[in-house]
This record gives C-alpha cells, structure tokens and sequence, in this order.
C-alpha cells in the first residue's frame, strides 16, 4: 500500500513530495462521481472509477463529456466479483457511490435496488477482503431516518415521528402528537434511530452497515457519509427517479409545471455537489474517522416549494407556477434536514456554497442542455401501483 495522502480542509495545498495515493471510485461516473474524481484529482490523487453506466442515467454515452481525463474508467458492473477484483489492483482506498438511486423506483424495482446496492457491496467487500485498502467510504443517505427529528409542544424530543396523510383527517401532512398536536420539526443529527421507510432507504442502511461491519476485522477503516439532497451542475436531466432540482429543472427547461407531490411545504437541506465532493475528499484524508457516520449537509431548510419557485426565477421562468398534486407518494417522508454539527466537528466540514448561487450556476448549466421529460411517465408508474394517494 503506498503511503498516505494528507490532504483535507485543513490542509487544501497539494503536498508534491507526497506519494500519490490511488483510489477507486465506484459510480464514479455518476452525477457526484464525477465532482469526487475532479476534487481528489486537484489533491493530487490518482483515480480509477468502476461505473456500469447504466441508461437511466446516462443514456447511451460511452464516457462522460465531464468525467477527467485522467480518471482511468473501467466500465462494469460492481455486482461482477471478477471485475471488482482487478479494479481493486493497486488500489489504496475506496469511495463507494455505485447504487441505484431512487426513492420511489424502488418500491417497485426491489429486484433490481437490492440487487445493485446491497448485493453489489457484499461483492465489494468480499473482493476487499484479499485486497484490503487503507479506508472505504460509503455513500448514506439522509434517507435511513426516515421522517426527522422532531419536537412535542411540550419540548420532548420525538424520534419516532408517523406522517399524517392528508386525505385521512383533513388535518394536513405534517406528523401530530398522541394528543393531535403538531409536532415541530428539528435538524436531525446522526444519533436519531433509523426508520427505514422504503428500499433505497434500507439498501442505503445495508451499504452503511456492510461498510462499518466490513471494514475493522480486515484491517481497513469504514467511513459513511449521510449525503442530505445533493444539487448542482451535472445532474441526469433525464432522469425522472431522483434529484428534485434536476427533475423541476427539466420540467422548466420543457415548459412544463414542476410537480410537487403533497401540498409543498415538506422540509429538506440542499447541498451543493462541490461541497459533498470536499466532503468525500476530506472523509478519505483526515485521521481518526474510522467507523464513523457523518451527515452532510448544508445545514439550512427549506420547503420543496420554496425551492421551485427560486429554481423557476434562477431559470427566467418566474411565470410558471409549480403544479403542487396534493398527494403523496408512498415511502416519501415530511421533513427532514441536516444538523452538521458532527461533520463540522470531525471533519471540519462546513457547506460553502449559496444557495442563491448554486441556482444560478445550476440554472445557467441547465440552460445549456437538452432533456426529456419524462417526469408523468415515472408518476405514472406509481400511481398503477398505488403508491400515490
Ligand atoms: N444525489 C443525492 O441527492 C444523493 C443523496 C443521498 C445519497 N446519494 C448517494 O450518492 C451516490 C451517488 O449518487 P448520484 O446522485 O451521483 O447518482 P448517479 O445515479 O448519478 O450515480 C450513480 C452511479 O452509479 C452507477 N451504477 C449504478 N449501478 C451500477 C452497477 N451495478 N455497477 C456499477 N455502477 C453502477 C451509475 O451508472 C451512476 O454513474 C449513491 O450511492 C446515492 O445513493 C445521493
């Protein structure tokens, strides 16, 4: 194994007489892959990225206009043990991004999530096992709390908080107390009890597990990182399963209305790609993280309406009102943002990107593609199985 490479926020000048360090990154090619390779490259890493590139998300690209060129890409799939083995050659340290992202696809493709996310990191770290490196970090979600934390009228902390569902009483979405009093919702710090609401989440759980469960009896060092929502530049247009910014960015960019499920007051924290890809960086370089689960945020909350509305104004459409549907979709939750404060202690991370700003780098990006809206077709396939209401 070559020697470390230190070289985090706390240390951001590149150290040219240190050995380079190489790392894999697995999804590599995706929408915060690519910003990962680009930040570790500027550090001064070697990359080599393991990425299938499925359609869904690229198309029928052959490599990524802005993927670097120095990023070595190796296209398969993280479930072929053979393929993982010799991409582990020579290989320092890994970022694991590989996964099938979508909330609501996965309550009904469970073959295929469980398939890529949980098995496709058993694959991983069986091939570790004759290869271990020196730290893996994993992508997490925000998604494995469920709904947030929250607070009683009366100042208890809630854990454990049940969404309401508009149509049952009238009363609204957000979650009540025993008493039917709203609860009030807080940043959600890493010590709230996961509450797995639907597949991704619980693939996102087992990636996290594995990792953790994984690394210590082989001498390695495990390293989630509980990713909140991730926007900017770069995002699958396309793809109508994740990224809210990108799908209401599509929609806008089409003529169309974005689409709000619920009535658009649900609560969530966006983080810029730049900042999550210092994030990963830093969790790679910095001592004394192992076994370690860290929330990555921008620490600021906002409602999905909110943010339509901004988005819509950033791309010139300040006249196209958002089409809020007043349903829900089932497995999505209420409110839930991110309280960085264990990130910042440990990892020194503070998110650096306005908002105001990232809209309109992101607006200004979007302007400049073309995608296909593909957004009532996704809802449709939900709604045929009931999975709004
Ligand atoms: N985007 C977000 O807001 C967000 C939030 C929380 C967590 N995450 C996690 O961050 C990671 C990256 O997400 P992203 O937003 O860049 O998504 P993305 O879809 O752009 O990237 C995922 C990449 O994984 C690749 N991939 C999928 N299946 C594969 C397989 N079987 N073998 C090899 N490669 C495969 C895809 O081709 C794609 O390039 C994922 O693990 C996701 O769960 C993302």
């Amino acid at each position: 194994m070559k020697k470390m490479l230190f070289l985090g926020a706390r240390s951001p000048n590149i150290c040219k007489d240190a050995v380079m360090e190489r790392v894999l990154v697995t999804g590599g090619a995706g929408f915060i892959g690519r910003s990962v390779c680009s930040e570790l490259l500027r550090r001064g890493y070697a990359v080599r990225v393991l990425d299938s590139l499925v359609e869904q998300v690229h198309g029928d690209c052959a490599r990524p206009a802005d993927l670097p060129l120095e990023v070595e890409l190796i296209n398969a799939d993280v479930r072929n043990g053979h393929a993982v083995g010799k991409a582990l050659a020579g290989i320092d340290s890994v970022i694991h991004l590989a996964a099938e992202v979508g909330v609501g696809q996965s309550m009904y493709e469970l073959e295929r999530y469980t398939s890529v996310n949980d098995l496709g990191t058993a694959v991983l770290f069986e091939r570790l096992i004759d290869r271990p490196v020196r730290r893996v970090v994993t992508a997490s979600s925000m998604s494995i709390y469920g709904e947030g934390l929250y607070r009683d009228q009366d100042g208890a902390l809630v854990e454990d908080a049940e969404r309401q569902s508009a149509g049952d009483d009238g009363r609204g979405w957000d979650p009540l107390d025993a008493h039917g009093r709203p609860l009030i919702p807080l940043a959600t710090p890493e010590w709230k009890r996961p509450s797995l609401a639907s597949i991704y989440a619980l693939n996102k759980y087992v990636q996290e597990r594995t990792t953790h469960i994984m690394t210590a009896p082989y001498g390695m060092e495990g390293v989630c990182l509980r990713l909140f929502n991730v926007y900017g530049p770069g995002q699958a247009l396309s793809n109508p399963y994740t990224g809210v910014l990108a799908i209401f960015a599509s929609r806008l960019l089409n003529g169309q209305r974005p689409m709000i499920f619920e009535d658009g007051a649900q609560r969530r924290d966006f983080v810029h790609v730049a900042d999550v890809a210092r994030a990963f960086a830093d969790a790679l370089a910095l001592p004394g993280l192992a076994g370690g689960s860290f929330n990555i945020g921008s620490g600021q909350d906002r409602s999905v309406t909110e943010v339509a509305l901004e988005l819509a104004k950033a791309m010139g459409k300040d006249a196209v009102e958002p089409d809020i549907v007043g349903k829900g979709r089932v497995g999505d939750i209420r409110h839930c943002f991110c309280d960085t404060s264990k990130a910042e202690h440990h990892l020194g991370f503070r998110a650096q990107q306005d908002f105001g700003v990232g809209l309109a780098e992101l607006a200004e990006w979007v302007a400049r593609q073309t995608a296909e809206d593909r957004v009532g077709e996704a809802r449709a396939q939900l709604e045929a199985r009931g999975l709004v209401a």
